[in-house]
């Protein structure tokens, strides 16, 4: 029951999805590529980047991994069973490999950053590592691979963004996409491992995220999700953007390069707030958010993730001004002990985030709160554990993605900590949070029957083409019959709910 629970609960759907474009690609392929994203939105989001640079060096999409030249796995290392579904991914490619031997294999992503060319040893079968900013040298490290050399390209950048590659979208429902708004994370969080695979935090430039979301706007998209490790952090200045070339740095010059990175902060506050050297316009997070509001109130905006330490009012503000902006935060709390977050060096407590929750719910009533939870940290004790238990009910969470502790070599807490919560406590732990939070999303859902909402079509419903499925503003995926009325994917329609179940409300359309 727990394996189950595991596979189902503590993953996003979508792992080892394979991509292909949408649409039929008219363009003719000298060759074709196959690639597999594990792990969070942003490995998704920068497969959409590398597909946009191999088309340009003629490989096209294929959804069959028999048929490629190049099979790509984007992967992810947050917790020990991500990487262990990798590994046993790479040995189903081994018989294609022997049967075809000019196919090349690479591993993109965290795992590639965190193992580097020791995954060329561990993996035979591998035959390219690249990190994930290190994409845009793709071209030339498959030129090497295909000489028959090994090729790893695991530099991490200061300024990597991506920012000028338009991403072709792969297997879009062509009206809600992503968007990332910046890279990397300088929280050190002691469970992740995320700032040592990812790097230190980069905004895009504000320019070209808001021209992406009109771009996707114009060609029917109806919903954007801004995407980051810690988006409320997100920080541009036009004129202080340091220049891409020489700026590369390894995982090991992280630790001198924090020195700069105080340079940076204090260059922040030389100038007065809102501009930059000779006026520039500085754009924080709730600017760009606005501003990508802005391009039309028929575009729905959603964002993730929030660190409750930056998530600030005017966020809040903003969000109940502008109504196309989804009223739904994704606010991980992690643990309710304040012992145990500061061990995990959230730098926050319990009572901080419950008044954080308190505020949400005062400026913005009717939002929708989604949360992740860990069980069994380091020297988690049946108190600590409690108090995740009754902050999920302060909070009374829509959502949550529940995990049980892993630890993940080279973090803070593999460094400082014992992993001393037995596997079978961690996963008693995990069940009664998953079963608290089952709980509250069914109380959620049941208080939603009567209401009536505006809902986003997305498609249709997983189990019937004759009902549509799409979301609320508080992210509620709503199910609901066509009936005989027109409406098409990427219209907003009336939806009044009359039943749910934990995961679902069901509703019938409302013509005024
Ligand atoms: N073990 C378990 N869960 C983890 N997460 C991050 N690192 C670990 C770990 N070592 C969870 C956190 C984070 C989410 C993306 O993954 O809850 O918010
Ligand atoms: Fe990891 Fe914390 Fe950064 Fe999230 S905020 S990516 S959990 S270090």
């Amino acid at each position: 029951m727990l394996d189950y629970i595991s596979d189902k609960v503590q993953d996003e759907t979508r792992q080892g999805e394979a991509f292909a474009p949408f649409t039929v690609d008219p363009n003719q392929y000298k060759k074709l590529f196959y690639i597999e994203s594990y792990g969070c939105q942003m490995n998704f989001s920068d497969s959409e980047i590398v597909a946009s640079i191999l088309n340009k060096e003629g490989f096209g999409a294929t959804r069959n991994f028999e048929d490629a030249d190049l099979v790509l796995l984007n992967t992810c290392s947050i917790r020990e069973k991500a990487e262990q579904t990798v590994r046993k991914r790479l040995t189903e490619f081994k018989k294609l490999k022997n049967a075809k031997p000019g196919l090349l294999i690479g591993m993109l992503g965290c795992m590639a950053e965190r193992l580097k060319s020791k995954l060329l040893e561990e993996e035979k079968l591998v035959d390219l590592v690249v990190g994930p900013d290190a994409y845009r040298t793709l071209p030339g490290l498959i030129i090497e691979a295909e000489s028959g050399q090994k090729a790893v390209n695991v530099l991490l950048s200061r300024d990597e963004t991506y920012a000028d590659i338009s991403p072709v979208r792969l297997d879009s429902n062509g009206i809600t996409a992503f968007v990332s708004i910046m890279r990397g994370c300088n929280n050190m969080c002691s469970f992740c491992v995320v700032p040592f695979t990812r790097g230190r935090e980069r905004s895009r430039d504000s320019v070209s995220i808001i021209n992406e979301c009109r771009d996707l706007f114009e060609r029917g998209f109806r919903e954007v999700t801004l995407l980051g490790q810690n988006v409320d952090s997100y920080y541009y200045q036009p004129l202080q953007a340091p220049q891409r070339e020489g700026m590369a740095y390894t995982q090991g010059q992280l630790k001198e390069n924090s020195e700069s990175s105080q340079s940076e902060v204090s260059a922040k506050v030389a100038f007065p707030i809102g501009e930059g050297r000779d006026g520039a316009e500085i754009v924080t997070f709730p600017n760009l958010l606005e501003k990508v509001a802005l391009i039309s109130p028929l575009l729905r905006v959603r964002f993730s993730t929030s660190h409750p330490k930056d998530i600030t009012d005017e966020v809040l503000h903003i969000m109940a001004k502008h109504e196309n902006i989804c009223k739904y935060i994704h606010l991980p709390v992690q643990s309710g002990s304040s012992r145990i977050l500061q061990l995990m060096n959230r730098t926050y407590t319990r009572e901080w985030y419950m008044a954080k929750v308190d505020r949400i719910r005062e400026i913005i009533p009717d939002c929708g709160l989604s949360s992740d939870i860990i069980a069994g940290f380091c020297t988690e004790e049946d108190a600590d554990h409690k108090d995740t238990l009754s902050i999920m009910e302060y909070s009374r969470y829509d959502m949550s993605y529940m995990f049980f502790y892993s630890e993940r070599p080279g973090t803070l807490a593999e460094r400082r900590y014992k992993d001393d919560v037995p596997l079978d406590v961690k996963k008693k732990r995990l069940q009664e949070i998953v079963d608290v939070q089952g709980k509250l999303s069914f109380v959620s859902n049941k208080n939603d029957i009567g209401k009536t909402f505006q809902v986003l079509i997305e498609g249709d419903s997983k189990r019937s083409n004759k009902d549509w499925m799409g979301r609320s503003s508080q992210n509620k995926v709503i199910v609901f019959p066509k009936e005989n009325y027109q409406f098409k994917k990427g219209d907003y329609v009336t939806v009044r709910v009359n039943d749910c179940t934990q995961a679902t409300l069901l509703g019938q359309i409302i013509i005024n």
